[in-house]
């Protein structure tokens, strides 16, 4: 779902895009990079994390988002032929099976009641040896239950971190770093995956 005003300003401010790098940086310095360098970030916004992605780690990146003003932004202001912007559906990804090396999604998953589908389709894209970089907030589900009735809803769902891990090692992910911090309202769940496995292997 798209953002509302507020989400969209909060989350376009310079100290919001300096700590998104800051993140990137750490969660990615758990990955073990290749030559081969195919990235994807899902929910990209107007795309400031992407084109950090591009340019500190000499990457080809792809950016997709739901919001058609927030890709329109994130073009305008690209200047790198390494980087790409498309409007998508996290939901139904436009690539061929394991062709990623690197998926990285900060917080879309708790704006998604149906998140178990993009899980599903970063198993599918992700190739064997690649990373599922992932951030998200967990809200506790009174507050959801308060969004879910107000007029000027955020669109916030109880992500279930546990049940995030198990799909993932049913893709064939392994957790190579996860960390939860509290704050007052939320956690702050950060975590690095590793496609070790084919689907089908992970199940044999
Ligand atoms: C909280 S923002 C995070 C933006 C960026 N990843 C960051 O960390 O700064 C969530 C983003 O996910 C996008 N989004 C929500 N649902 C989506 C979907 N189904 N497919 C693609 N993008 C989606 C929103 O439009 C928004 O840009």
């Amino acid at each position: 779902m798209k953002m509302n005003r507020v989400e969209k300003w909060m989350v376009n401010r310079s100290s919001s895009t300096r700590n998104g790098m800051k993140l990137t940086a750490k969660l990615l310095s758990y990955t073990n990079l290749g030559e081969s360098r195919q990235f994807l970030d899902i929910g990209c916004g107007q795309g400031r994390i992407t084109r950090f992605l591009a340019t500190e780690y000499d990457a080809c990146v792809t950016g997709i988002d739901i919001d058609e003003d927030e890709i329109k932004k994130a073009i305008a202001e690209n200047t790198s032929d390494r980087v790409t912007f498309s409007i998508q559906d996290a939901k139904k990804l436009p690539f061929e099976d394991r062709t990623q090396d690197i998926v990285l999604c900060f917080g879309v998953l708790h704006h998604l009641p149906d998140w178990r589908r993009v899980v599903g389709e970063i198993g599918r894209i992700t190739k064997v040896g690649g990373y599922f970089v992932s951030a998200e907030l967990v809200y506790p589900v009174w507050l959801t239950q308060i969004d879910e009735r107000s007029s000027f809803k955020f669109g916030l769902y109880n992500l279930d971190v546990y049940a995030l891990a198990r799909m993932l090692q049913d893709e064939g992910f392994v957790t190579v770093y996860k960390s939860e911090k509290k704050r007052k309202l939320w956690r702050e769940h950060e975590a690095v995956y590793q496609k070790k496995y084919d689907k089908a292997w992970s199940r044999v």
